[in-house]
């Protein structure tokens, strides 16, 4: 985002009960009259309503809840996640756009927003509904200073990050379906995509997609994944503003990041466990041709799912299709 832009929201927004003069922010922001009114059209096209009244100045009246690359920096308290947004308006995925950015080089922290995909991406090729203004479709791309086989960690740590802000925001405890289904009630409001390019000791980058389901309504959901998916619309009876939670989710994750990547697995493991769902529970296991049952421990530390046979052996399973009984 501009600074120029950014230093004029900020210097209207510490004016907010006054007027301040075209001619006053054209000194501090060293622009020209007509370059501060262009840049007056871009922040109403935003969505920021702003009076301006001749001799008088400027006033901004209200805040949009709009996502742009500017509503989502506003007030945004990171260090390096986020510094960088590139928003679309529609796009077939976000997912596939960081691809692009990465391999051309875009910084650590760097995140892709669209308020439409009309060609998400979900886990094992499969297409994720991503409708205009329905919900949070997002990529973060990282460039993680750890091993390649330890970038799992990273899904697993993106969970966590969700459930966290889902809880607080909502006030509603979400679960964590192992690996990373995000569950209200047993179905499915939020699922995580995960991307890597690696050479075998060295992450390139690491893209981590959000796909977040929070203003759809029972009628928007597709036939498919009716009975399996949901919204926190649906599951609140209320609608949501997405903007403080989008800022949310990136925050969280930014100082969730950073407690792993300097203290490691631990402390995820432990809140993904905490949201984890059946934990303790009996579920089967269909990894290739072997079919067994066990008792759900939680996840190990390469992001296996742990599980107790009844002979008393602790496996680790990688993948798999896992249900409950
Ligand atoms: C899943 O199948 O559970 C993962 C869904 C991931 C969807 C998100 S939406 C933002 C990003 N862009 C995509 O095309 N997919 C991911």
């Amino acid at each position: 985002m501009s600074s120029t832009r950014n230093k004029l929201i900020e210097l209207l927004s510490k004016n907010e009960a006054q007027y301040i003069s075209g001619q006053l922010l054209s000194e501090q922001l060293n622009i020209s009259r007509s370059a501060i009114w262009k840049h007056m059209n871009e922040l109403k096209k935003d969505g920021y309503e702003i009076e301006g009244k001749a001799k008088k100045g400027y006033r901004i009246i209200s805040y949009p809840n709009k996502i742009s690359e500017n509503t989502i920096s506003w007030g945004l308290q990171t260090d390096w996640l986020g510094k960088k947004i590139v928003y679309r308006d529609s796009i077939t995925s976000t997912q596939r756009l960081a691809h692009e950015l990465a391999l051309d080089g875009a910084e650590h922290g760097t995140i892709v927003i669209a308020d439409e995909q009309t060609k998400g991406k979900g886990r094992v090729d499969r297409n994720w509904h991503s409708q205009k203004g329905k919900g949070i479709w997002m990529s973060v791309i990282l460039r993680p200073t750890i091993l390649p086989y330890l970038a799992p960690q990273l899904t697993l740590l993106t969970a966590t990050v969700l459930a966290n802000v889902i809880d607080q925001y909502a006030k509603i405890k979400p679960q964590i379906k192992w690996p990373n289904d995000i569950l209200i009630d047993s179905r499915k409001m939020a699922g995580i995509l995960t991307e890597m390019q690696a050479e075998q000791d060295h992450v390139l980058y690491v893209i981590v997609g959000m796909g977040i389901n929070i203003n759809q309504d029972q009628s928007d959901l597709p036939d498919d994944i009716l009975n399996k998916a949901t919204s926190l619309r649906i599951e609140t009876g209320q609608e949501w503003e997405m903007l403080p939670m989008i800022q949310q989710i990136i925050e969280t994750f930014e100082s969730k990041y950073m407690h792993y990547i300097d203290n490691g697995f631990k402390e995820v493991k432990q809140n993904w466990e905490n949201y984890g769902f059946r934990l303790n529970e009996r579920l089967q296991i269909n990894s290739g041709n072997k079919r067994w049952e066990g008792l759900f421990l939680g996840i190990a530390e390469d992001g296996a799912l742990l599980a107790k046979t009844d002979t008393g052996i602790i496996e680790k399973v990688y993948s798999g299709e896992i249900s409950w009984f």
